[in-house]
């Protein structure tokens, strides 16, 4: 969603910023804007609707704004429509101070129409340039931009990160925030405010997590912390040792066929440090034994792909520690009561660890007492730090909106706890376990196996990507596969497509399948293989195109009854998922690339959703 970057230092800010905004490109936007202070020009502002290239030719690449310092903003619009006048930066009526704003403010309607009465006139339908106008509202009555803005944090209510800079303070940048993430960036004689930390990535890795309620004061030379009554603070820096470079494309035709290709050494890279001795060991996490033996109800509560990861994780988990494990939608588990007390465990799954609905889940069930534990990627995301512990999945930077090394990986994060628990609480034989468990380190390779010949994946696509509805059938295992294929399939290709589990196919949903309809039959949970054949010829008798993903061993069955097969090597039967999804992604892009799509930005989509 929106993106906000900021720079105070030594050179001209624009190129700065419109660079920052290009690394931030791929989490969606529908605008971009910078603005840029100078002691020529003074305040600056540019901002186009469309892409970042339309600002950056409107502003001839930056040159047209001078000036150390500045802010720019990628926006994706919530209030008001996609359009110049929307797009951030705002400017307050008497034209001194600019603003980026990320999050909603709730009670912007009411602040409006007081501000209005009292005579300030608003030129976009946003909640953000209320921000705007009330700071110079609370600026002329008190005449110093930290007191204002703290004034102002006061009255707001929603979410926000802030990037403000005002034509009176030439050498500084405020920021704030609450409930939307904004990082601060140590570089030399040059600062940073970023939403992302791949905005900033090329120029430092010394970087504050900004806490809510924080505001902070950038110059050149120094940053500075305070609390919500503007007492300084001694904030402890982080570290950001994500590979610049990572975040690039290099040379791959899209961030999602590289980030798929890179699935095996993500994986190696959340399993390896965890392995030792023969066991899993993970010293992140501060669970006892004690406490797992207490574990009367587990949670896992996450959005999208990470709540389908949870779904094949359910099955795991059952498994191993035969304990109920409820997978729950995040923005359905703030609202539906649950049964949470200190026995509960619960999950939060998020690869940004930004996503809002999942916070606020997360909250939820610490308000109720529940133990929580964060499977997060983004290093000091809000997710991360709130939860009482956290694993992360070290996938590195995923740029394309459509997750794949972002939801393997919390697959193999979260087979790592359950085989911890497991071995915690002895619900698994040691020869299971270790079956597991070599399994796992072994996956990398297998996947890398598959990954050598995945044409076969790509000519179907070119073969199927022409169909306008598509279904996934599966059991157990292969069913929570199949809905992060069908998601992956939709958010990408467009096309509509449905994932049912197929002993349900005759409940209703058989009613779809007529002749010539797509099924991609998912076969790789070896023993249900018979019940899914069985499936497979029931939609073949209505006229459906079978195109099966199996495993290696069971191919030569599949392909008696299908009309194509994809084979996948095998692995332990719990792990079968991991290796199942990539045929899955791939088909996804082809088709996509087939059809001519925006694969890396979808239409509509956003890479994290910070609005609930
Ligand atoms: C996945 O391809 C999607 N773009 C989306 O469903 C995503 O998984 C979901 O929004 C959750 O994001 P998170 O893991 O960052 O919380």
């Amino acid at each position: 969603m929106c993106g906000i970057i900021g720079f105070v230092g030594r050179q001209e800010a624009a190129p700065i910023l419109l660079d920052g905004l290009a690394q931030m490109e791929y989490r969606g936007y529908d605008s971009a804007g910078i603005a840029v202070r100078g002691p020529e020009k003074g305040l600056q502002v540019m901002k186009s609707k469309g892409r970042l290239q339309a600002l950056s030719d409107l502003t001839h690449q930056g040159a047209d704004l001078t000036g150390p310092l500045g802010i720019g903003h990628t926006r994706w619009a919530t209030h008001g429509e996609p359009n110049d006048v929307n797009a951030h930066p705002h400017v307050s009526e008497n034209g001194k101070i600019a603003l980026v704003h990320n999050g909603i403010i709730e009670n912007y309607l009411e602040i409006k129409e007081q501000l209005m009465n009292h005579g300030v006139t608003f030129t976009s339908d946003t909640d953000s340039e209320v921000v705007a106008q009330l700071l110079e509202y609370h600026y002329n009555e008190c005449g110093s931009m930290t007191e204002a803005v703290g004034r102002c944090l006061r009255r707001i209510e929603g979410a926000y990160a802030l990037g403000i800079i005002c034509a009176d303070y030439p050498n500084a940048i405020i920021a704030a925030r609450k409930d939307a993430p904004l990082i601060l960036g140590f570089g030399e004689n040059e600062n940073f405010i970023a939403s992302d930390v791949t905005a900033i990535l090329k120029h430092t890795r010394d970087v504050i997590y900004m806490n809510d309620g924080e505001i902070a004061v950038l110059t050149a030379d120094s940053i500075d912390v305070f609390d919500d009554e503007l007492t300084p603070l001694n904030r402890e820096h982080s570290y950001v040792d994500w590979d610049a470079e990572a975040a690039e494309k290099g040379g791959y035709p899209h961030f999602m066929f590289k980030e798929i290709l890179e699935q095996p050494e993500a994986i190696r890279k959340t399993v390896s440090p965890r392995v030792r001795g023969g066991r899993v060991v993970l010293d992140d996490i501060a669970l006892t034994a004690d406490y797992a033996r207490r574990i009367s109800r587990i949670y896992m509560i996450a959005c999208g792909s990470a709540y389908y990861a949870g779904m094949v994780e359910k099955y795991v988990w059952e498994t191993l520690l035969r304990r109920p494990v409820e997978v729950v939608l995040a923005s359905e588990f703030r609202y539906c009561q649950p049964l949470v007390d200190e026995n509960t465990f619960v999950i939060a799954i998020s690869q940004s660890g930004e996503t809002l609905d999942t916070m606020a889940a997360l909250r939820e069930a610490k308000r109720l007492g529940g133990r929580t534990l964060a499977v997060c990627n983004v290093v000091g995301s809000s997710i991360a730090r709130e939860a009482d512990d956290v694993l992360y999945t070290w996938a590195g930077p995923e740029i394309a909106v459509a997750t794949s090394k972002g939801y393997s990986t919390q697959l193999a994060a979260l087979d790592l706890v359950g085989l911890y628990l497991a071995d915690l609480l002895g619900t698994v034989e040691k020869a299971e376990y270790d079956a597991i468990l070599t399994e796992l380190q072994a996956l990398p390779d297998k996947m890398q196996q598959y990954l050598e010949h995945y044409e076969e994946t790509q000519y179907y696509a070119s073969r199927y990507f022409n169909h306008n509805s598509i279904f996934f059938i599966g059991r157990n295992l292969d069913f929570a596969m199949g809905l992060e294929g069908s998601l992956k399939l939709k958010e990408i290709s467009y096309i509509h497509s449905e994932a049912y589990a197929s002993g349900e196919l005759k409940h209703g949903t058989i009613s779809l399948i007529e002749p010539g309809t797509l099924v991609v039959a998912l076969g790789t949970h070896a023993p249900l293989f018979d019940k899914a054949m069985s499936n497979v010829v029931e939609v073949k008798a209505r006229g459906a195109t079978v195109l099966a993903v199996t495993t290696d061993s069971l191919r030569e069955s599949m392909e008696k009854t299908a009309d194509a097969v994809i084979s996948i090597p095998e692995t332990h039967q719990l792990l079968q998922p991991s290796l199942g999804i990539v045929p899955l992604q791939l088909f996804a892009y082809y088709v996509a690339l087939q059809r001519g799509c925006d694969i890396d930005k979808p239409r509509n989509l956003a890479k994290s959703v910070t609005v609930e």
